[in-house]
């Protein structure tokens, strides 16, 4: 690590930020993180569903490659040819009967091992491999690969304990309640930010600047803070989710909160205010769920529309967000329009992503020349970290360092989980 992470607080109330800028970090967060004892998300069930689908994927910004084989198996790999180290599939999606490199077409099966290389015995008669060369020694190299509910998420670590247990019993339970049936994948969108991973993830664990930057939000009720709701993590501060519930609050209410710190909100107006109907389809009355998976993906459910977020880091300053948009398998078309209507409204075209956007690369541009300077995170008190807490406060994010410093092996002196 080029740059050594002085924790100011032990309470992880004060970020220095380096973390968002340095490379040398970048690198440690790769080793320590994306390819060290956590899972991440891969692919969903649903993307690959026939023998011989594949997608390509990260972990971090390592090139991940997710495919099906002819028995039906799922299987992750390094996306790289163990002759040159290419990427082996460019592609985002697709079905094949094998995966092969272009550069020197090395041919791997579905399930990733090596079984053809061109050439191998020479051209008539010299060179080619050597005689002891085996080809079951040189297959893609492989990920712990686990499923739930058609989720799948992969680890690179053989240490790292069972997905469940990383996940913990509350993400694994909101999983499986949005997961709760076959799915259909519905699309994609993609958003490229210039600012540093961590700077998204603390966004979408942030429900503090919900509806003060996203003035959409607060004008129509789509998550502000006098609706009933509330933010919680699992036990290690690991995750977090955010919940609310429809139609649990007044105009009124919400007019007198945000009166000074975002008047002009009210001011806003739809011509067609139907998109913003709501289809019930559970019976928990809950408007949305947002869940951050540390270390990179973020389970949205919010009104009709169902997406998953994966933040793929290109480099300590710039980052990729994917939405990967599905509905159930047995909706109706007026469901379809509605989820896709959702998420057109909260994704990177949209009234909050764009948002987010300009809020990542906004702390970027300020805090890269004063790398020892800190953020200051109080919001919700300091100290110990509560399990479950409102939704206005940056508690959330300390739980974010605190697990962050545990990967990274940098934990302050009697630092506070
Ligand atoms: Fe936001």
């Amino acid at each position: 690590m080029n740059r050594r992470i002085e924790w100011q607080r032990d309470d992880y109330s004060r970020v220095p930020y380096v973390v968002y800028h340095d490379e040398g970090i970048f690198e440690q967060e790769r080793e320590k993180i994306f390819a060290g004892r956590t899972w991440s998300y891969l692919a969903l069930e649903a993307e690959l569903p026939e023998p011989g689908d594949f997608k390509t994927s990260f972990m971090g910004d390592i090139p991940i490659l997710v495919s099906r084989d002819r028995d039906g198996a799922v299987h992750a790999f390094v996306n790289r040819c163990a002759h040159r180290g290419a990427l082996v599939r460019r592609e985002a999606r697709g079905n094949a009967k094998n995966h092969t490199c272009i550069y020197h077409r090395w041919c791997f099966a579905l399930d990733g091992q090596l079984v053809g290389v061109p050439f191998r015995n020479g051209v008539a008669g010299r060179d080619g491999l050597p005689a002891d060369f085996k080809l079951a020694d040189h297959g893609l190299q492989r990920l712990r690969v686990s499923s739930l509910n058609g989720v799948i998420f992969g680890t690179l670590s053989a240490e790292a304990e069972s997905l469940e247990d990383y996940l913990g019993p509350e993400v694994c339970e909101h999983i499986a309640r949005i997961y709760h049936k076959p799915v259909r994948l519905l699309g994609y969108q993609r958003q490229r930010m210039t600012g540093n991973w961590k700077l998204y993830v603390e966004n979408s664990r942030d429900n503090y600047h919900a509806s003060l930057l996203h003035a959409f939000l607060t004008a129509f009720g789509m998550g502000r803070a006098t609706q009933k709701g509330g933010q919680a993590m699992d036990a290690r501060h690991r995750h977090t989710w955010t919940f609310d519930y429809a139609n649990s609050d007044s105009d009124e209410a919400a007019k007198a909160a945000y009166a000074s710190a975002t008047p002009d909100a009210f001011k806003l107006k739809l011509r067609d205010p139907s998109f913003l109907k709501m289809r019930p389809e559970r019976n928990d009355g809950l408007r949305g769920l947002i869940m951050n998976v540390f270390p990179c993906t973020i389970f949205v459910h919010s009104g009709n529309a169902i997406a998953i977020r994966q933040v793929r880091p290109k480099s300590a300053g710039e980052h990729e967000l994917v939405f990967t948009l599905v509905g159930y398998a047995d909706d109706d078309e007026d469901m379809t329009e509605r989820r896709l209507l959702a998420a057109n409204m909260s994704g990177p075209a949209g009234y909050v992503a764009m948002e987010d956007g300009e809020a990542v690369e906004i702390v970027s541009a300020a805090t890269r020349t004063q790398l020892d300077a800190t953020s200051l995170i109080e919001m919700g008190g300091k100290g110990p970290l509560p399990r479950e807490f409102g939704r206005g406060t940056d508690l959330s994010l300390r739980g974010f360092w605190s697990n962050y410093a545990q990967f990274m092996g940098i934990e302050p002196a009697g630092g506070v989980r």
